[in-house]
C-alpha cells in the first residue's frame, strides 16, 4: 500500500489532548464544547472537575515544551481544540486559537520536535451540539472544513494529521452508554454517530489529500483484542461479537469497504443508515494508522463483570495489565487487513503517585512501559511495521470523567502550584529512548 510515511527514525513521542491540558476555557476567543457543558453537570465528573484550567498549558507552552526536551522525545501528539479556532464550530475563524497552536508547532520544531496533530479529541464546539452534533450529518461537513482551516494554517510543519481520536469512545461511551459528552444513551443514535464519524473522516482526508498532499494522514482507534474468559462456545461467540462491535466495525469500513455483517444483524434496527457512496469515502487511503492499546476485552457470557485472573495486576482505572495482548492485536491485525504503517498513538497507565520532595517513585508505570515496549518490538520482530510510540500521557491531567484523581502522566502535576515534577518513569524513558537512537535496533534491545 502506498504511503506518504517515508522510511525515517522511529518516533518516540508522549501525547495529550487539549481539553485534557489546556485550560484557558474561557479565554482568547475560544467557545464553549461539549465537554465544558457535560462536566458543568454534577455527577459527570469525580468531584465535579472540569478542564476550566486543567494544567495551565495554554499559559505555560514554552515551559512545557521545554519539558518535552527534558524527555527526550523526538516526537509529540497533541490535539487542537476546535472551539478555539472556530468557537461555533463553523465560518470565521479566532485568530488568537490558530495562533497559539502556530506557535505550538514551530515550538516543537525549533527543539528538534515533530509535531504529530489530531484534529479531533472530544471536544466538539457546544453550538454545533445544539443543532444535534454527531447525530447531525452536517456535522461531518463541518468537520471537513475545520480540518482545511487547520491545514491551510499548520499543514506546511506538522508531522502528521490525524482526522478522530477513537470514534468507538464517541459514539459508545458519548450516545449509549451516557458517560462522556454529550452524555446521551441511545444505540441506534450512537451507532449513526459511529457511521458520521467516519463520513466525517472519509470527507477530511479527501479534502486534505488535495490541500496537503504530502502530509502523512491517517486516523486513532482505540483496539483491544477480545478473549473468551472461558474455553466455552458463549464465551467465543461474546468475544467475537466483542471484536465486531469494538474492533471489526472501525476496521472493516476503513480497510475494507464495509461493515462486518454480524454486527449489523446483531444491531437489527439500531443499524446506521448507510449508502454505498459512504462506504466509498470512509475506504481513503491512509499513510499511517494510529492504535491506543490499554488492555484485552475478557469476554464472559453470563457475568459481564467477569475479571481475568489478573496474575500481572491492575492500574487504578481497575484496567488489566496485560502486555501480550498489544504483540496479540498487532499480529493479528496485519494478518487481517492491508495495513499501512502503524504509530502506536496511546499506551500507558494511572497509578496512585505520590509526590516525595522533588521525586515520584512510580515503579509500576516504569514496569508497564517496559513490559508494552517489549511486546511491541516483539509484534515488530513478527514484521508488523510500526513506526512510533506515543506514551500516555506527557503530564497528569483531566482524565475526563474520573477528573484529576487519575495519574498518567510521566510527568507529575502538583494541581495547586501547578508545578511539574518528572516522575520515575520519566527518567526511565528517557534513557531508554536514549539508548534505543544509539543501536537505533529496537529489536536488539534487549527487551
Ligand atoms: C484514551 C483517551 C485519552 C486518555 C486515555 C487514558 O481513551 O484517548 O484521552 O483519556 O484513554
Amino acid at each position: 500500500m502506498p504511503t506518504n510515511l517515508l522510511p525515517g527514525e522511529f518516533q518516540w513521542g508522549v501525547a495529550a489532548s487539549a481539553y485534557q491540558i489546556e485550560g484557558a476555557a474561557f479565554e482568547d476567543g475560544r467557545g464553549p464544547s461539549i465537554w465544558d457543558t457535560f462536566s458543568r453537570v454534577p455527577g459527570n465528573t469525580a468531584d465535579g472537575d472540569t478542564g476550566d484550567v486543567a494544567c495551565d498549558h495554554y499559559h505555560r507552552l514554552e515551559e512545557d515544551l521545554d519539558l518535552l526536551v527534558t524527555l527526550g522525545v523526538n516526537a509529540y501528539r497533541f490535539s487542537v481544540a476546535w472551539p478555539r479556532i472556530q468557537p461555533t464550530g463553523r465560518g470565521a475563524t479566532n485568530p488568537k486559537g490558530l495562533d497559539f497552536y502556530d506557535r505550538m508547532v514551530d515550538g516543537l520544531r525549533a527543539r528538534g520536535i515533530k509535531p504529530h496533530l489530531t484534529l479531533y479529541h472530544w471536544d466538539l464546539p457546544q453550538a454545533l451540539q445544539d443543532e444535534g452534533g454527531w447525530g447531525n450529518p452536517d456535522t461531518a461537513r463541518r468537520f471537513a472544513d475545520f480540518s482545511e482551516v487547520v491545514a491551510r494554517r499548520l499543514g506546511d510543519r506538522v508531522e502528521s494529521l490525524c482526522t478522530f481520536n477513537e470514534p468507538w469512545v464517541v459514539a459508545t461511551l458519548g450516545h449509549e452508554k451516557g458517560i462522556f459528552a454529550p452524555g446521551l444513551k441511545d444505540r441506534q443514535l450512537a451507532m449513526q454517530v459511529s457511521h458520521h464519524l467516519l463520513v466525517a473522516h472519509g470527507l477530511a482526508v479527501q479534502a486534505l489529500r488535495t490541500l496537503v498532499p504530502r502530509v502523512p494522514l491517517g486516523i486513532v482507534l482505540n483496539l483491544s483484542p477480545s478473549y473468551p474468559a472461558r474455553n466455552v462456545a458463549a464465551d467465543r461467540a461474546k468475544a467475537h461479537l466483542e471484536d465486531g462491535l469494538s474492533l471489526r466495525w472501525y476496521m472493516d469500513p476503513l480497510f475494507r469497504g464495509s461493515y462486518p455483517a454480524d454486527v449489523l444483524e446483531h444491531l437489527g434496527s439500531d443499524r446506521p443508515k448507510v449508502t454505498p457512496e459512504e462506504l466509498a469515502l470512509i475506504q481513503q487511503p491512509l499513510d499511517f494508522l494510529g492504535i491506543n492499546y490499554y488492555m484485552r476485552n475478557f469476554c464472559h457470557a453470563e457475568d459481564p463483570h467477569a475479571r481475568p485472573p489478573g496474575e500481572q495486576g491492575f492500574t487504578d482505572m481497575g484496567w488489566e495489565i496485560y502486555p501480550q495482548g498489544l504483540t496479540d492485536l498487532l499480529v493479528r491485525l496485519g494478518r487481517d487487513y492491508r495495513l499501512p504503517p502503524i504509530y502506536i498513538t496511546e499506551n500507558g497507565a494511572a497509578f496512585a503517585d505520590r509526590l516525595e520532595g522533588d521525586e515520584v517513585h512510580d515503579s509500576q508505570r516504569v514496569a508497564y512501559l517496559e513490559q508494552h515496549l517489549g511486546a511491541m518490538n516483539a509484534a515488530r520482530r513478527q514484521g508488523v511495521d510500526v513506526r512510533g510510540y506515543f506514551a500516555w500521557s506527557f503530564m497528569d491531567n483531566f482524565e475526563w470523567a474520573s477528573g484529576y484523581q487519575k495519574r498518567f502522566g510521566l510527568v507529575y502535576v502538583d494541581y495547586g502550584s501547578q508545578r511539574r515534577v518528572l516522575k520515575d518513569s520519566a527518567h526511565w524513558y528517557r534513557a531508554f529512548i536514549a539508548a534505543q537512537q544509539q543501536t537505533d535496533q529496537p529489536s536488539r534491545a534487549g527487551i
